[in-house]
């Protein structure tokens, strides 16, 4: 009895091996018989291979947002030109209907490189009323031409702005003094800067987080 459980009979082992193989190479055969099946094995091996790059993927390096110190003038358009993102600190001014923004913190759209860098250190307003990115000036535009419906779009681009970035200061006309600026309290204004850059890390967040969920459900 004991004997028995202990140690199996070799023959019956050896005849369990070779049925064994037997299944093996016959399910091989009935797969490599049919394009339908080796179609399916290939779907399969690509959903395996998907699941386990996703798994053993490492989380993206999250952009360094530079923290410029704020700025507060208003602006030539000769003087905007310089801020394009490609001087040493790399800060990106906008004009959007006669209001310059710093867009310093969305420089993966407006630095070089970017989508609309073309809107880097230039009067955007134009480009934006008329959706076309290269019509972006680095010359004074008074926007007079432009429709009600452009205008209309251009206020609404720089509603977006207003939200998303720091006020600057004004792009003045030719020959218009800047305001002066200096005996304003800037606590009000340093406070909006926190809130706004904390949203735009929030946003950034969420997008990032909605673009892992998309690729682990792809
Ligand atoms: C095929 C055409 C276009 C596509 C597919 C496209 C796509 C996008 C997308 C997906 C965003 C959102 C990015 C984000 O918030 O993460 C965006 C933002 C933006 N787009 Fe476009 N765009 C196109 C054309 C244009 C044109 C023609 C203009 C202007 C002339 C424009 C101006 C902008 C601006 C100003 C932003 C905001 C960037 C910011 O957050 O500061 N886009 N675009």
């Amino acid at each position: 009895m004991a004997e028995n459980s202990g140690s199996p009979d070799p023959a019956a082992n050896q005849a369990q091996d070779s049925q064994q193989q037997q299944y093996l190479s016959s399910f091989i055969s009935e797969i490599v018989r049919s394009p339908l099946n080796l179609a399916l094995v290939a779907v399969i091996a690509v959903l395996v291979y998907k699941i386990v790059k996703s798994k053993t993927r490492t989380e993206e390096p999250v952009p360094e947002v530079k923290k410029l110190p704020k700025l507060r003038r208003d602006f030539t358009i000769e003087e905007l030109t310089k801020y394009d993102g490609k001087g040493p600190d790399g800060r990106i001014l906008v004009a959007v209907n006669g209001s310059v923004y710093d867009v310093t913190r969305g420089s993966k759209f407006y630095g070089p490189g970017g989508p609309y860098e073309a809107f880097g250190g230039r009067d955007a307003s134009r480009a934006l009323a008329r959706f076309a990115v290269d019509a972006a000036t680095d010359k004074y535009d008074d926007l007079s031409d432009l429709n009600t419906a452009e205008m209309n779009s251009v206020k609404e681009w720089e509603e977006q702005f207003k939200e998303r970035y720091d006020y600057v200061g004004k792009l003045l006309k030719p020959g218009e003094a800047p305001t002066n600026y200096s005996d304003e309290e800037d606590e009000g204004s340093q406070q909006e800067t926190e809130t706004k850059s904390e949203n735009y890390e929030a946003e950034a967040k969420t997008d990032r987080s909605e673009t892992e969920g998309k690729t682990k459900s792809d």
